[in-house]
């Protein structure tokens, strides 16, 4: 993918070149191809008034000159505000353009304003993030660029921009997985369909994999996840998926939300119903990011575990006033059925439990309230280890996948107690929704450090709103990027182990 050259000089249907805002000349790739093209991308620049706001793009034949077919010139903003961020953004953009303009092989020109391996990773990430579709069920429409190259003309940056490269790939290839798992509709990827695909992934990456079986689950009394599968013909499984290197200095669980279709349950839901296909994000990034590990080799053990079910309304459902006894011994009121997640994920966690991590993070799309509070734009973070959290906000603005940390408050407990079980599902309102349910959470987690993404506002986009140059309709992979950057710290190969309370 990466391959040694200038813009000026390479042959493909597309160049990418970076242009800066308020800059009186152009730099870099770009100054080279004006200086090849005699001026003209310069005077087309200038004749559009193109302005370089970030992501903003141009189009200019090249008609031989040189042999790139055609220069997108990218704004990239000002210079000084430029972040990985920024180049993940503008390569997504110039593959976005390209496709439409049925340019096949498309090149990025190496931009020396930031660290080779930062921008290889960048660009890898954008470009394969922007090219993505999910057209598994379309006879194929419109253009599709199917050949990406990154030029540097600088040799002493092109292993740094090729180990950038390959990690993007690895980041961006998981994150395009969980997008597909969460895109393919409930009747093609019903629980033990969701099974099989996660064990054939790991069998492939070279991971080890269990699932259980309902009998299973009920020898080790997970009646809160048997609970909401009760109502549906397709049985729940138990995915477990595990990468244990021989150098692991410590053990993280990740577990995710698997609810292959959210119906409501007798609580049957009203509105949304189409989108509740994606209710088993948080599961389809903890298998993609699983499957990576193995090509990344952090020297971390990671266990993966996604309870998947199918949440519906059926003769033997869960019923509004049911009790169930969890594998921790915990009971709990089942006063709304439409609060599944946190019922799979009381028995998920307490199994991850038994597994003796020095952290656990799940990801779930959990509530619509942090999509009240949110909006599309961010996903929420809570826990009850704070040093855990910020390690996850850094990871995900490595990422650029917004993460914003909503209090947890012992209090909001109160308003899940019941009077007749030791726990009650839902709250008696929906004010502090999404903490109410991470609180829930937090009793099946062993007082082991812990930290909950409820990523119901970013796991899938119904509308325009919320996406962006690399962002879909549709499901976006969330969390998969964030979860990489958190097992492989870029800069910080000896972490410290992380403070343990018990
Ligand atoms: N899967 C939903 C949450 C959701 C809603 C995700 C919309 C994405 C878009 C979850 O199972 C749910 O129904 N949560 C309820 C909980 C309530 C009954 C306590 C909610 O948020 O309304
Ligand atoms: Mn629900
Ligand atoms: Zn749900």
């Amino acid at each position: 993918m990466v391959a040694p050259g200038a813009a000026e000089s390479f042959p493909c249907d597309a160049v990418g070149v970076a242009v800066y805002a308020g800059q009186a000349a152009l730099r870099g790739a770009a100054a080279r191809v004006d200086a090849a093209l005699g001026g003209a991308l310069a005077a087309a620049l200038a004749e559009e008034k193109f302005e370089a706001t970030a992501a903003a793009t141009l189009v200019l034949h090249t008609h031989g000159r040189i042999p790139a077919r055609r220069i997108i010139a990218v704004g990239m903003g000002a210079p000084d505000a430029v972040t990985a961020e920024t180049v993940r953004r503008a390569s997504a953009a110039v593959v976005r353009r390209a496709a439409q303009a049925h340019a096949a092989h498309v090149a990025l020109a190496d931009d020396d304003i930031l660290p080779a391996d930062a921008v290889g990773q960048a660009q890898a990430e954008g470009a394969l993030l922007g090219a993505y579709r999910f057209s598994r069920y379309r006879r194929d429409d419109g253009g599709r660029v199917d050949r990406l190259t990154l030029l540097t003309a600088d040799t002493a940056r092109r292993d740094s921009l090729q180990a950038g490269a390959d990690r993007g790939r690895i980041f961006a290839e998981a994150t395009l997985l969980a997008r597909d798992l969460t895109n393919e509709p409930p009747n093609a990827l019903p629980p033990p369909a969701l099974a099989d695909v996660a064990a054939q992934l790991a069998a492939r990456a070279g991971l080890r994999c269990t699932i259980l079986e309902p009998a299973q689950m009920q020898e080790l009394g997970m009646n809160a996840l048997l609970a909401v599968a009760a109502g549906s013909d397709h049985p729940a499984r138990l995915i477990v998926l595990e990468y244990a290197p021989a150098d692991a200095r410590r053990t993280v669980a990740l577990v995710g939300k698997g609810v292959c279709f959210d119906s409501g349950g007798l609580n049957l839901k009203h509105q949304d119903l189409e989108w509740m296909k994606a209710d088993m994000a948080g599961g389809a990034a903890v298998i993609a990011t699983l499957q990576a590990l193995p090509a990344l080799r952090p020297p971390v053990r990671v266990v993966g575990v996604v309870p998947a079910v199918e949440n519906m309304p059926g003769g033997r459902a869960v019923k509004p006033g049911d009790i169930v006894r969890a594998s921790n011994g915990t009971t709990i009121e089942i006063t709304n059925t439409d609060a599944e997640g946190r019922l799979i994920l009381a028995d998920a966690l307490a199994y991850a439990v038994r597994q003796q991590p020095d952290e656990i993070v799940d990801l779930a799309t959990l509530t619509g309230s942090a999509m009240v509070a949110l909006g599309y734009l961010a996903a929420a973070i809570m826990g009850n280890n704070q040093a855990l959290v910020d390690r996850l906000l850094q990871a995900a603005s490595r990422a650029g996948e917004r993460l914003w940390q909503l209090p947890l408050y012992d209090e909001y407990l109160e308003d899940m107690r019941s009077p007749v079980a030791d726990l009650r599902n839902s709250g008696s309102s929906r004010y502090g929704g999404a903490q109410k349910g991470a609180i829930f959470l937090r009793e099946f987690v062993g007082g082991r450090p812990w930290a909950h993404l409820d990523i119901a506002p970013t796991a899938f986009l119904e509308k325009e709103e919320g996406t962006g140059p690399y962002l879909p309709k549709g499901a976006t992979g969330y969390g998969v990027r964030t979860l990489l950057y958190f097992l492989n710290p870029p800069d910080l190969p000896n972490l410290p182990d992380p403070p343990h309370p018990l």
